[in-house]
């Protein structure tokens, strides 16, 4: 046993300390302040992906329509819960954002995964699990476990997500927005830390090819509706957005068609 190399993981950490590593202490005006959350004003809304095309599917399209413009958010049920899940899972994502937007469906895309865990935190006010931010990509499905911690921007208020179990959480990232021409909102989200439990969610990523040229849709563009964005590649953008790094909320606003 190599004791001297034995580097303490975050969860081992989390058991002894009692009080936030000087390192995750965020400035003062960079604290989630949570008296300002809000306690309630409905949730993100639930939308049942699973009846699309059946004879609901004018109702529904309406319900996500709604959603992606006013939320960027909305929640999907899953009906069925398998003897497989992982596998279950994945093919139900890659199913669910297929049957989403033709936008995704006929370009080529790409997709990433990620693991967020947070173990309790004696300070939840001082830090984040993740700060402010929007999703530089497309789309993006988030299985989040049992453990409070999501927040959604709503008319300037933290809005928490509770869980409700076996139900996907779907986000417009950047891209939609872009498409859209800001009918579709990339809204700003974070996860907050949460003093007595661990939580873990999974996020999937869905992005277009680096190479694909991101446009608002010609469509929504005509003489009274001027496009508020540049043509770029989905590599520029991503190139962007890490430049600038994680402190930013985004970069959406570095394509943007100058007024000026
Ligand atoms: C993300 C994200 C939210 C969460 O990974 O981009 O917003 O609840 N995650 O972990
Ligand atoms: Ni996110």
């Amino acid at each position: 046993m190599a004791a001297a190399t034995t580097k303490l993981l975050l969860s081992d950490l989390a058991s002894t300390v009692k009080s936030v590593p000087s390192n995750y202490i965020r400035p003062i005006s960079d604290r989630p302040n949570l008296t300002e959350v809000q306690i309630s004003d409905g949730s993100i809304p639930l939308v049942d992906l699973q009846v699309l095309n059946g004879p609901s599917r004018l109702d529904i399209i309406k319900q996500i329509g709604q959603a992606c413009q006013h939320d960027g958010f909305f929640q999907d049920y899953m009906h069925e819960w398998p003897s497989n899940p992982p596998s279950f899972r994945y093919n139900y994502v890659r199913g669910l954002v297929l049957r989403l937007p033709e936008a995704i469906s006929e370009s080529k895309h790409g997709q990433h995964m990620a693991l967020n865990y947070c173990p309790p935190c004696p300070q939840p006010d001082l830090t984040y699990g993740l700060p402010g931010h929007t999703d530089p990509n497309l789309i993006t499905v988030l299985l989040q476990d049992d453990v409070p911690g999501l927040q959604v921007l709503r008319n300037g208020k933290w809005l928490p997500v509770s869980p409700i179990p076996n139900t996907f959480i779907v986000n417009i990232g950047d891209q939609m927005q872009v498409l859209s021409n800001d009918l579709y909102k990339s809204v700003l989200h974070r996860a907050l830390v949460n003093c007595d439990k661990e939580r873990i969610s999974i996020p999937r990523f869905y992005c277009p090819s680096p190479d694909a040229v991101i446009a608002p849709a010609k469509d929504l563009i005509d003489e009274r509706h001027l496009a508020f964005y540049k043509n770029f590649t989905y590599a520029e953008y991503y190139q962007k957005f890490w430049n600038r790094g994680l402190a930013a909320e985004g970069c959406l606003d570095l394509f943007e068609v100058s007024t000026a």
